[in-house]
């Protein structure tokens, strides 16, 4: 480190690589001056749209460059980023990682090797991109309570939901996305809330000081959301949005993602298309909203240059950069016990004594109704229910037994409702 110049080094110049070196090399020389000294790729023979000699495909090259401040990791998937952080760290220089993979499998041993030696890690990009809502998170926010987060922070489900919202079948949505790039060719990680559970790891971690892992993150997508879900949603005035939802109240801390009807009032539901939105809940600052686009090489790349220049005041100021980590207050909450109230829509026969036999069923498992709505269709009916808050073990044990029923035909749809 020299005054207000930095020697950089990226690992990566794909999508996002190539949009934070272009900006590393227009930014502001009256805010910090970047010197790009080394950029690693797998493919060296490839054009880039930079000077090419700074190309390296030799990891060894920068981690062994006593000159290079500041890495920056944009390479994707664990490996080997994991280990090229580990190794950085360890040699004390920054890191900057837009990588949820890796940050959500190991961000705490990694903050705290960055502690060790005496550096400094961001990764500001890995959760809603363009949106700087983790560092809010770890300064301004550091010493309140807080009580529940809760994020659209998958922006190809959002943009898909919206667009059944606005009337397409799934399929149709899906294939949008994908012919606008919004989507992967597989779409798994992002409709079956992979990307997303990824990501409410690290709210995790940063709001809570906990570590859940992956099989402790209940998580759903919205592969069984269907139009006609959405025409019910509109009849109760919500729509429905697959959220991240953290919680850490009385009863423990617990992380979960999947689907929920939400009031059409509420900030999430105004949040469409491909934006992200993270909605942060404390008894002093009641809540906060951040949203803008979690997704794209812009956005990324500005969250990336934020990152950057925290770390150069840090590097200047020698200090670490982490305020001591949260740690988890309460113990962690089985998703069995977490309280939702359920909307349920099923088809059932329509004759005297169903709706009977389906609230004793619900009576059974100490689940009420908290209304309901009957529509005839000939011999058969649409039954619509919403109950009042219940445990999830109590309402699966209720969705079970009701299946089960001879009046009824199918279960159509089940969606928590968020409160
Ligand atoms: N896309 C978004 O909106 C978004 C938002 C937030 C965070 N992110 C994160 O940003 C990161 C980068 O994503 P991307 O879309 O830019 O990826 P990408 O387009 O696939 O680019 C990956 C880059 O890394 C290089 N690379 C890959 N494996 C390597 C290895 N083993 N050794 C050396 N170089 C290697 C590639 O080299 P070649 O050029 O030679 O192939 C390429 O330049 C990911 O972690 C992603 O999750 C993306």
């Amino acid at each position: 480190m020299k005054n207000n110049s930095y020697s950089v080094a990226v690992l990566g110049a794909g999508n996002i690589g190539s949009a934070v070196i272009e900006r590393l090399e227009n930014l502001d020389n009256e805010i910090v001056e970047i010197d790009l000294k080394s950029v690693l790729v797998s493919d060296i023979s490839k054009e880039r749209t930079f000077n090419n000699d700074v190309v390296t495909d030799n990891f060894e090259d920068i981690l062994n460059d006593d000159s290079i401040d500041l890495v920056i990791e944009v390479l994707g998937g664990v490996e080997p980023g994991k280990d090229y952080i580990k190794s950085l760290l360890s040699n004390g220089k920054a890191v900057i990682t837009a990588n949820k993979d890796i940050i959500a499998d190991c961000g705490n041993e990694l903050v705290q090797l960055a502690q060790e030696n005496n550096t400094c890690l961001y990764f500001e990009a890995a959760v809603a991109a363009g949106i700087p809502v983790l560092k809010p998170l770890i300064e301004s926010l550091r010493g309140e309570d807080l009580s529940r987060v809760t994020g659209i922070i998958n922006g190809t489900s959002n943009y898909m939901l919206t667009s059944m919202e606005e009337g397409s079948t799934y399929e149709d949505a899906l294939s949008t996305a994908q012919e606008l790039g919004y989507a992967e060719p597989d779409p798994t990680n992002d409709v079956e809330g992979i990307d997303a559970m990824y990501k409410a790891m690290i709210l995790s971690l940063i709001c809570f000081g906990a570590t859940p892992d992956k099989d402790n993150v209940h998580t759903e997508g919205i592969t069984s959301i269907t139009k006609e879900d959405f025409d019910w949603a509109s009849r109760l005035n919500k729509t429905i949005k697959l959220v991240a939802l953290i919680d850490n109240e009385d009863g423990g801390f617990n992380a979960r993602v999947h689907p929920v009807l939400i009031d059409t009032k509420h900030p999430l539901a105004a949040i469409r298309g491909a934006l992200n939105a993270v909605v942060v809940e404390g008894e002093n600052i009641n809540q906060l909203v951040f949203s803008g686009p979690g997704a794209g090489a812009a956005p990324t790349a500005s969250a990336v240059i934020g990152d950057v220049l925290s770390a150069c005041h840090q590097l200047s100021s020698n200090q670490s950069n982490w305020y001591p980590l949260r740690s988890q207050k309460n113990d962690n909450k089985n998703f069995d016990d977490v309280f939702s109230s359920w909307f349920i829509r099923l088809s059932v026969t329509d004759e005297p004594g169903v709706l009977a036999s389906i609230a004793g069923t619900f009576s059974q498992n100490n689940v009420s109704i908290e209304s309901v709505i009957q529509e005839g269709r000939g011999e058969q009916a649409e039954l619509v229910l919403v109950t009042h808050e219940a445990p999830e073990k109590d309402m699966q044990n209720s969705i079970k037994q009701i299946t089960s029923l001879d009046s009824v035909t199918s279960v159509t749809s089940t969606l928590r409702v968020y409160s």
